[in-house]
């Protein structure tokens, strides 16, 4: 058998990426991206793409028309493929048994369903969207169930490990693709047959096979221990900040240990995305429910650590602002969970700013990719009356100047590269002094912004001249 067609179903922040570097690197192969969503299919088909990746652009007009479709047609795409990615979100359950930990798995079912009602076919599935251990086997059985007479399916696991803001260079050169499927003839056979894909731009070498569960477990367990580190280093800032040692020489001393190593070690305001606290909360569950409470507390612990940071960092700033900020305008600099995407999904911004919110400040918001609408729907200023009232205390602006005009504060929660090329003198000469700089990213020069006259807090280093006593007595009559 030799692959022709693949669809995809989900044209999310995976499905799109993938399956536009699938057909920029298999011209010979048919790939359809389709969804539920007509808003969003139709924005693929235009010149504004739905989400903001960098390079992603150019190889969609490069590719759109030649061999890579987007359609709400499901039923035609389902039927006419070989391999079906599902890439569909997986987002925590926000009700019934599992509420705020375990993942809603109910478009992945949707999907099944669909796949074995319109299939005329044997395919390959290929369940992309981040799961729990032994989800497949539900698919398994959803399709065997439902399936026609003389056709059959082959799952397979092959979870995706791009970032946002790096997908497409993650996509052309990734650390790994992993593959887990049935240890069987017919299993090893679609593994096979997914390698040859892959294998198109993918030195065989980087290409993982293992069972299915090691692969839907691996998966997890990545993001798990990438936002450990995160936790990790995030908790050695705090003990920076008050005892005066930089959390940027200790990160280097430490990664400098071939053992550990130097990625993702960055401390910062708190991780954000769509993945780290989903999956890991995912794990949590999965372990509670495998009686292995020990183990769900250790992962917990990660969570918990990232909302003391968030929460941490807000604190600073209103203690910083003389204990309040009511009525004080705030420039917040960066609204997305991390640089180079437009994505806010659990933004540390989110959190940090509802804060601000509480207290009365008054927020002036500016990001190069975040949409307006998107910073008013994440801080729910229309759910209900009580949130009314912070409508007036947000503005959403277009240009960082106009943030910074007559504000007492500038807050960097998200770290674009243009927030370095910035007049900062401008900025000082419009604000109230004392101007102050809470840099939540660690990214802007100290030295020179206290030589214009600011005062800087930064992340993971002793700044203010104040002692921080009263802080070092809080933190420690509350353990
Ligand atoms: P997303 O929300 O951006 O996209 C999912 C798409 O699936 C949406 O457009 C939605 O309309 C569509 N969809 C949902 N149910 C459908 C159905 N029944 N029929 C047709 N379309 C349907 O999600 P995403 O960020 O692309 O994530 C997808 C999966 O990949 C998740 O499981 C996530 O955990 C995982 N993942 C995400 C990333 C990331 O960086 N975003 C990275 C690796 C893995
Ligand atoms: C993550 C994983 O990196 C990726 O492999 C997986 O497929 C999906 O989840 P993503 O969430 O897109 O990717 O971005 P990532 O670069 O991991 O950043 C996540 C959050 O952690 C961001 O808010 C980022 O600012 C923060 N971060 C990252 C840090 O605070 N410090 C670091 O050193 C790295």
């Amino acid at each position: 058998m030799v692959i022709e067609k693949i669809c995809c179903v989900g044209a999310g922040y995976v499905g799109g990426p993938t399956c536009t570097v699938i057909a920029n690197k298999c011209p010979d192969i048919r790939v359809c991206v389709v969804d539920s969503n007509t808003d969003r299919i139709a924005k693929w088909n235009s010149d504004e793409l739905p989400i903001y990746e960098p390079k992603l652009d150019d190889i969609v007009r490069e590719c759109r028309g030649r061999n890579l479709f987007f359609s709400n047609n499901l039923k035609e795409e389902i039927e006419k493929a070989d391999i079906i990615f599902i890439s569909v979100n997986t987002p925590t359950k926000t009700f019934g048994f599992g509420k705020g930990k375990a993942a809603d798995l109910q478009n992945l079912e949707n999907v099944a369903r669909l796949i074995a009602n319109y299939s005329t076919k044997s395919k390959i599935v290929v369940e992309k969207s981040t799961v729990p251990v032994r989800a497949a086997e539900s698919l398994n059985r959803i399709l065997k169930a439902n399936t026609k007479p003389g056709i059959r399916f082959d799952v397979l696991s092959n979870p995706e490990f791009l970032a946002e803001g790096t997908a497409i260079a993650d996509l052309l050169n990734p650390d790994r693709i992993l593959i887990g499927g049935e240890e069987t003839p017919e299993g090893r056979r679609a593994i096979q047959l997914l390698c040859s894909v892959y294998s198109k731009w993918i030195p065989e070498e980087k290409i993982i096979t293992t069972n299915t569960w090691s692969s839907e477990l691996s998966k997890l367990a990545a993001n798990a221990f990438l936002a450990q580190r995160i936790s990790s280093i995030n908790a050695i800032s705090a003990i920076c900040e008050v005892t005066g040692a930089d959390v940027s020489e200790v990160a280097h001393a430490v990664g400098s240990d071939t053992r550990i190593g130097s990625k993702n070690l960055m401390a910062g305001v708190g991780f954000g995305g769509s993945c780290f606290q989903k999956d890991i909360l995912n794990l949590v569950y999965l372990s509670e429910c495998l009686n292995l409470p020990e183990v769900a507390a250790y992962w917990s612990q990660i969570i918990e650590m990232n909302d003391f940071q968030k929460r941490r960092f807000a604190l600073r700033i209103i203690e910083c602002l003389f204990n309040t900020v009511t009525n004080k305008k705030i420039a917040i600099l960066g609204f997305a969970f991390k640089s180079n995407t437009g994505d806010t999904r659990e933004s540390p911004a989110i959190l940090v700013c509802k804060y601000l919110l509480e207290e009365g400040a008054r927020l002036c918001i500016y990001d190069p990719k975040v949409p307006k609408q998107q910073i008013y729907s994440d801080l729910k200023v229309a759910d209900n009356a009580e949130n009314e009232k912070f409508k007036n205390l947000i503005e959403v602006v277009d240009n960082p100047y106009k943030a910074t005009d007559k504000a007492h504060a500038i807050v960097i929660c998200t770290s674009w590269d243009e927030f370095l090329k910035l007049d900062y003198n401008k900025m000082y000469d419009q604000m109230l002094k004392p101007a102050f700089v809470f840099d939540g990213r660690k990214m802007v020069n100290i030295e020179e912004l206290q030589s214009i006259g600011f005062h800087v807090e930064t992340i993971g280093r002793k700044t203010s001249k104040q002692p921080f006593k009263t802080r070092i007595t809080r933190y420690i009559s509350s353990d």
